[in-house]
């Protein structure tokens, strides 16, 4: 039997491990994304200035999507894998396959509550509700969780709620706001994951590219 590819066989198999990428459409994170992915020999020319939110090129679809949004287009597969922070992961639940930290900016997962704490926390705001009510269980403490789209500062200032959980990055937000960072919960990063079947029918080519950002993390 003639095992040689044909020009169509090879086609096929050029398309068939050409990757789907989800990734977060907001500016500074899907600048790092761009530039990781491209450090690790994605080719990914320059993406126009458009409200396109789906860029195909012959190496990769990209697809330009909410922060929360992209553990879901992975784990359902219309994504092969994608680029996002590790509070929304934990946030989605979804069992995606995570092999790389890709670093970026350090951030983290925190407890913050008004420099005047009150006496017993009751309630506590937060547009990650799934981590909160498990890191409320670590704790021990039985508050209520109140789930918000945004600026949580605002939910400890007016007293919506007794404490937020929130992330702090540079800290400038808390100290603007007059609030307190009462606990470090956990440490976050920007990871790269990837869908657990997608992983199998494009094992060279996701093995390869994974190999490559971890290259490109450890220098
Ligand atoms: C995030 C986070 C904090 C702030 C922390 O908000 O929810 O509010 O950044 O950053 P800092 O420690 O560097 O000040 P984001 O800018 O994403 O806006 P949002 O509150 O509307 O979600």
């Amino acid at each position: 039997m003639n095992s040689k590819p044909t020009a169509h066989s090879s086609q096929l198999t050029a398309q068939s491990s050409k990757l789907t990428l989800a990734i977060p459409s907001g500016e500074r994170s899907k600048a790092f994304a761009l530039r990781t992915l491209r450090q690790a020999g994605l080719e990914i020319p320059e993406l126009e200035d458009s409200r396109s939110l789906r860029f195909e090129f012959p190496d990769v679809t990209l697809l330009l999507v909410k922060d929360p949004d992209v553990p879901v287009y992975v784990d359902v597969g219309v994504a092969d894998c994608g680029v996002v922070g590790k509070d929304w992961i934990l946030e989605s639940g979804r069992d995606n396959y995570e092999p790389v930290d890709l670093g970026g900016n350090q951030y983290r997962f925190s407890l913050i509550t008004l420099a005047q704490e009150k006496p017993r926390i009751e309630r506590v705001a937060t547009k990650y509700p799934r981590a909160t009510r498990d890191f409320l269980q670590k704790l021990g403490m039985a508050a209520d969780v109140i789930p918000l789209n945004g600026k949580i500062e605002l939910a400890a200032l007016t007293g919506l709620a007794d404490a937020i959980v929130d992330i702090v990055e540079t800290g400038r937000t808390l100290k603007e706001n007059g609030l307190i960072e009462k606990q470090v919960l956990l440490e976050l990063s920007t990871r790269f994951i990837v869908n657990r079947a997608a992983l199998k029918l494009k094992a060279q080519r996701l093995r390869n590219f994974i190999h490559a950002l971890e290259n490109n993390a450890k220098s």
